[in-house]
């Protein structure tokens, strides 16, 4: 099959290479996709670039953990009606050597899951971790239902789906921050009632005059290391602030505000997501998929072979919106 990898870490255009390796066939338990689309997403760009560790975790990695695709092959133990099934993919380069950036991938059969047919099939390839991070987000910690929440990067690929996500489990007012008119527009037309531009804007101002000075209850925040004292200063007593993200690697808080306002921090992987939470969000999300109530953002859709470029253009930041990459067949 066809495929792309790269059996170093480095520079997306020194290390990822394009070429024909063995069609992988499917184990007990395992089903094969033969994959029509590929997610490339900031983790997958790190982990080729060695920011997470310079060592490769397996002699060769084709990246990606998200993707969509048809159910070919099964292996032993897996009902031959899965065969034929459209699916989208999670966690598949995750502690694995074999992604999405291929003609076929196989996985454990759970790992595929049917995508309603209502959903584009680029689509699919957005939902393993954007999607889920943003569902998660809205879910954990008691939820969001009657809540005031601040979505960070409102215009990003997680971001983008948490304010729709914030809507639909019943958040009362949902504030983004955005940094261009675009995206300010973007997180509008998603569900934001309040859109500051935290480049231009005095946010915390905002945030107190939206929220009539009480806070917000929760944010959901894209990077801590900048963020960290404003969000303290626009969480009410009380709120949480459930973080994804991090633009350094390491952040400084105030200890004092933080334990006179009881404030609660949360963290979480996607790729770690525990199994009854991930069946619960999954259950969310296809209900909102089948309805149809779901807006997915496709910043670009290139052919495999511009895999590199695809690479640079997540790691500038450039992307607005999931990028996603055409593989399997010509279709
Ligand atoms: N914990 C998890 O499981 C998990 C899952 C998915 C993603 N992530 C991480 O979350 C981050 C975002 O992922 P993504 O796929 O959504 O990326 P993305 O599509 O590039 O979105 C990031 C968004 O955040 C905005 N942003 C950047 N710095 C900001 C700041 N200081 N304040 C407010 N907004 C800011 C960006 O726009 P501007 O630069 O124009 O502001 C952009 O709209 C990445 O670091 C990724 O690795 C973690």
């Amino acid at each position: 099959m066809h495929a792309a990898f790269y059996e170093r870490t480095g520079p997306a255009a020194e290390v990822l290479q394009l070429a024909e390796v063995p069609t992988p066939t499917p184990g007990a338990g395992q089903v094969r996709v033969h994959l029509r689309w590929s997610g490339v997403n900031p983790s997958d760009v790190k982990s080729r670039a060695g920011l997470r560790s310079q060592a490769m975790p397996f002699p060769q990695v084709i990246p990606h953990s998200d993707g969509m695709g048809v159910i070919d092959a099964v292996g032993p133990g897996v009902t031959e009606a899965r065969i034929g099934e459209r699916v989208w993919v999670w966690n598949a380069a995750w502690g694995r050597p074999f992604g999405t950036a291929a003609d076929y991938v196989v996985l454990p059969q759970r790992q595929a899951v049917a995508l309603p047919e209502a959903t584009p099939d680029e689509a699919g390839a957005c939902l393993g971790i954007p999607a889920l991070t943003a569902l998660h987000t809205m879910r954990m910690a008691g939820g969001v239902e009657g809540k005031r929440v601040l979505v960070a990067g409102g215009a990003g690929a997680v971001g983008h789906y948490a304010i729709q996500f914030a809507r639909l489990l019943g958040a009362r007012q949902v504030i983004a921050t955005v940094s261009s008119a675009q995206k300010a527009q973007i997180a509008r037309e998603a569900g934001a009632g309040v859109v500051i531009d935290y480049r231009h804007e005095d946010v915390a101002a905002r945030v107190r005059e939206a929220t009539e000075g009480r806070g917000v209850d929760r944010i959901v925040e894209v990077d801590i290391a900048a963020n960290a004292r404003l969000d303290l200063s626009v969480l009410r007593p009380g709120g949480e602030c459930v973080v994804y993200g991090s633009g350094q690697g390491e952040f400084t808080l105030p200890f004092f505000p933080l334990i006179a306002n009881n404030v609660s921090l949360h963290f979480f992987i996607v790729y770690h997501l525990a199994d009854e939470d991930r069946r619960a969000a999954e259950a969310i999300l296809h209900e909102a998929l089948a309805a149809g109530r779901l807006v997915h953002r496709i910043d670009e859709r290139l052919p495999l072979a511009q895999i590199a470029q695809a690479h640079e253009k997540v790691e500038r930041g450039e992307a607005v919106g999931n990028v996603v990459l055409r593989v399997g067949n010509e279709h």
